[in-house]
């Protein structure tokens, strides 16, 4: 059932173009429509949203995190990201005005499940966005949007991961649109982009042979750092999270502007530094600051491992590695730039000698808090 693949989680990220070409299916069109009806909230209700709080664990908090960028932007309602097993205990100020998005993979984590009841008691409606049909999550949930990434049986989420960052820029499109804010036209290009991301997130599963190689070199390192800024804070996050379970290696992500506040002191002579680079299209201020981190880390000693936009001239000069991407919008970056940290997390595993499906420690559905 490993479908000729060594391990299901190769198998899974082998499948992510076809997880998001699924999630997107019948939701969207060319002509930049969207078609939500499935998420039975009505127009009205979301109108009347005003604020947004996203609750996830792990991976999931990832995406979370990701779509909070996206609905502020295109929707301009306030948004929060919080860890499930922290949000109830914290007496969260919630009312019937509130969206609360629970995103879950397996839709049987307690804590998530625990947030979303603590959430429906105090009046706010849940939209839950699960990849299982008929779990306990989208069953206690006032409305679901599935992803369609199918079964996923690694411990370590991928496709999943992948999926949940559609079905939230789907959900942010669609809030946006209801909402008729002043994004109108990005919000139609985007639609658009989004109906090519699977073929680019294809193109990125091609050129993964010079990360795997890169990897096996780093078999015997104590520690990877992460670093990115923006929406590519949460994917050097989602970098670190696959490491240290597959690889059961110190790795920390940190946002790139915190570095001089503290990380900065951890770089030492030939440590792995990870760095997410945004689009120099874009946010291009962003793009500046963090070349210029890049530079500082590497006069440092570190040993720079950089994703970057193909045909980001400015950034090539400071790479030890380089890893291309495609171009995508800045918000949608997330898709493309998270596959070739799976891809390196998974041969690291690898090359330790590690069970990349059934990591220590793990399990697939966590249903304890
Ligand atoms: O099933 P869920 O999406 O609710 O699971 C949440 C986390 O337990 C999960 O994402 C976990 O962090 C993964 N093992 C990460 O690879």
């Amino acid at each position: 059932e490993k479908g000729g693949y060594d391990y299901f989680m190769l198998k899974e990220i082998a499948e992510q173009p076809k997880a998001v070409a699924d999630t997107l299916l019948g939701r969207i069109d060319l002509a930049g429509n969207l078609c939500l009806d499935e998420v039975r909230i009505p127009a009205p209700v979301l109108r009347e949203v005003s604020k947004v709080v996203i609750v996830a664990c792990g991976t999931a908090s990832h995406a979370g995190m990701i779509a909070k960028y996206a609905i502020e932007h295109w929707t301009r309602i306030p948004c929060e990201m919080e860890l499930a097993s922290e949000f109830r205990y914290r007496d969260p100020i919630l009312d019937q005005r509130t969206l609360v998005i629970a995103i879950s993979q397996s839709g049987e984590t307690m804590d998530t499940l625990m947030a979303l009841r603590h959430a429906r008691e105090q009046g706010a409606k849940v939209l839950a966005i699960c990849n299982t049909n008929g779990s306990t999550i989208p069953r206690e949930s006032d409305a679901v949007l599935y992803t369609h990434a199918g079964p996923e049986v690694a411990v370590a989420s991928t496709k999943a991961f992948l999926t949940q960052l559609v079905a939230c820029y789907l959900v942010a499109l669609y809030l946006g649109q209801v909402r008729g804010t002043k994004w109108g036209d990005e919000i139609l290009s985007v639609i658009r982009e989004l109906s090519e991301i699977a073929t680019q997130v294809e193109e990125v599963l091609e050129t993964m042979e010079p990360v795997r190689e890169l990897a096996r070199t780093l078999a015997d390192k104590n520690t990877v750092l992460f670093l990115g800024r923006h929406v590519g804070y949460p994917v050097a996050l989602e970098g670190a999270l696959k490491l240290k379970e597959l690889a059961y290696m110190h790795a920390e992500g940190f946002a790139a502007g915190e570095l001089k506040h503290g990380p900065i002191a951890l770089i030492e002579q030939d440590v792995p530094v990870v760095v997410v680079v945004p689009s120099p299209r874009g946010r291009s201020v962003l793009h500046d600051k963090i070349v210029s981190n890049i530079q500082e880390i590497r006069a440092r000693g570190a040993r720079t491992i950089v994703i970057a936009e193909r045909g980001d001239e400015t950034v090539a000069p400071y790479a030890d590695h380089l890893i291309e991407i495609p171009a995508t919008p800045t918000l949608l970056q997330p898709l493309v730039a998270t596959v070739p940290l799976q891809v390196f997390a998974c041969e690291l595993a690898t090359a330790r000698g590690n069970e990349v499906d059934q990591p220590r420690n793990l399990a697939k559905s966590v249903t304890v808090e």
